[in-house]
């Protein structure tokens, strides 16, 4: 059967000039629900027109890609180039694949039990400045975002806190807006020409400290990305290691600050399975969480787990079309922009026992929902640009929670909804505020 041309796919137009941006701002999971109306190939347009494919076996088709239809390249470069050149993520096979076998060195698991050893007292020293009381409100976004900025000077630069990391933590502030900037070009005072400066200063420190850390192999992730070989040994530039480093930053930041604030929340509003993630944490032997104990915290990853369900932080994942295909019965011409949508897939009936609601368990062995489609669950994408760092975020969102929850009592007043924002950044509209208590 011949495919029905590209013109004839549904278009759904949004408002006059802006099309469906606001929308997709405002709710990206009303904005893919209200396109799924339409089917399940889609054309709209947000930034520029872009075609949705949604489901799990649009995701399959986009991200399994062993025809090699789709370009990351092309569906990632408008948004990370001028801030994040040589980023791993908008590169393409064979590119891609020297670049992931190089970079895998850094995330074996000799490298990630230090990683976690490395990352314990940072969230000691931070969690023990957190201002509890009766009576006292903590607005807890801000709180975590310094946190895993702390915990990134430390375990990625093998930096200690103070002046020198608060400055690199504000750098990286400024580049990660940057690439999120409505306005693209770098004009001074804007977002896109302070992320550009920001970077500068960020590659001129990395290239002061390179010669130190590739002279001894020390456990941070920059020395580690120094020392990374393939299997055929071979190694990153200088200049390469440089530009991973920033990206690293980027890509591992944000994602990590919203699973843990989501996580915040949804343990604060059903305490019952704050209580229950408390005992798992003090079952355990160490304050501090070990690379061993990962494997007890069964429950912790279900949580993790659910609050990536209902707010996954790339609630899209951009291509295009590097050839002509077809999906869904229509073509798709070389060149056209796609998008998946995660969150529209994490909510599918068809996939999920009532989508709204909070329901660790559903992660369970015994129930398993997320394995009823390869590509029905995916916070960390799929294929060859899987999440390198989903071991890492891992590790890093149980260490803060076991120490959190080993410290305080935490909650937010009944009926309590967070205003949240999943775009351009996953965050509280009003920072998460919670009450804290000391156990
Ligand atoms: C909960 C936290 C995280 C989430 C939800 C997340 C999500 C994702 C997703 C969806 C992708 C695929 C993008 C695509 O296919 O276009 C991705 C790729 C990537 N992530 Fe993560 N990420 C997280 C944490 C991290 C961390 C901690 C690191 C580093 C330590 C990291 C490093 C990367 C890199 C380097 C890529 C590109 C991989 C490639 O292109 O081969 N991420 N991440």
């Amino acid at each position: 059967m011949n495919a029905t041309p590209y013109h004839s796919i549904p278009l759904v137009k949004g408002l006059p000039l802006v099309g469906n941006l606001p929308k997709f701002l405002r709710d990206p999971l009303g904005n893919a629900q209200s396109l799924a109306v339409h089917g399940n190939v889609v054309r709209s347009r947000t930034f520029f027109e872009t075609v949705t494919l949604l489901g799990p076996d649009a995701n399959q088709f986009v991200l399994h890609d062993r025809e090699g239809n789709f370009t990351s390249r092309g569906g990632w470069a408008y948004w990370i180039d001028a801030v994040f050149p040589g980023a791993i993520m908008a590169m393409d096979d064979p590119q891609h694949k020297h670049h992931r076998r190089i970079m895998q060195g850094a995330f074996k698991r000799s490298a990630m039990e230090r990683y976690v050893q490395d990352m314990g007292p940072v969230i000691a020293d931070v969690l023990a400045t957190w201002p509890t009381g009766a009576g006292h409100t903590l607005k807890v976004f801000p709180q975590i975002k310094a946190l895993t900025l702390n915990i990134a000077a430390r375990v990625f630069m093998g930096m200690a806190l103070g002046a020198e990391a608060d400055r690199m933590n504000q750098a990286f502030i400024d580049t990660v807006a940057a690439s999120l900037a409505l306005v693209r070009r770098p004009l001074p005072p804007l977002a896109m020409w302070r992320g550009v400066r920001a970077r500068r200063w960020l590659v001129q420190l990395m290239r002061s400290r390179l010669a130190e850390k590739r002279a001894t192999e020390s456990p941070d992730l920059f020395s580690q990305l120094c020392h990374a070989r393939s299997e055929d040994g071979e190694r990153f530039s200088d200049h390469e290691v440089v530009n991973h480093m920033i990206f690293l930053m980027m890509a591992a930041h944000d994602t990590t600050t919203s699973t843990l604030t989501t996580m915040v929340y949804c343990l604060a509003r059903q305490p019952e399975w704050q209580d229950r993630l408390r005992q798992d944490a003090l079952a355990l032997p160490e304050a501090q969480l070990r690379y061993a104990d990962l494997a007890g915290c069964e429950r912790t990853e279900w949580v993790m787990k659910e609050a990536l369900r209902l707010y996954p932080p790339l609630t899209s994942i951009p291509r295009k079309a590097a050839r002509d295909c077809e999906f869904g019965g229509f073509q798709i011409p070389k060149g056209t922009p796609v998008g998946i949508s995660p969150i529209h897939t994490h909510h599918l009936p068809s996939l999920w026992t009532r989508p709204t609601e909070f329901d660790p368990e559903r992660f369970s062995p015994g129930r398993a929902e997320h394995r009823r489609h390869a590509y029905g669950y995916l916070p960390f994408g799929g294929g060859a640009h899987l999440c390198i760092g989903q071991h890492f975020a891992d590790m890093e969102v149980k260490s803060v929670l076991h120490q959190l929850l080993r410290r305080y009592r935490f909650g937010v007043p009944e009926g309590y909804r967070m205003p949240y924002q999943l775009v351009p950044i996953a965050k509280p509209r009003d920072g998460l505020p919670i009450s804290l208590q000391a156990l």
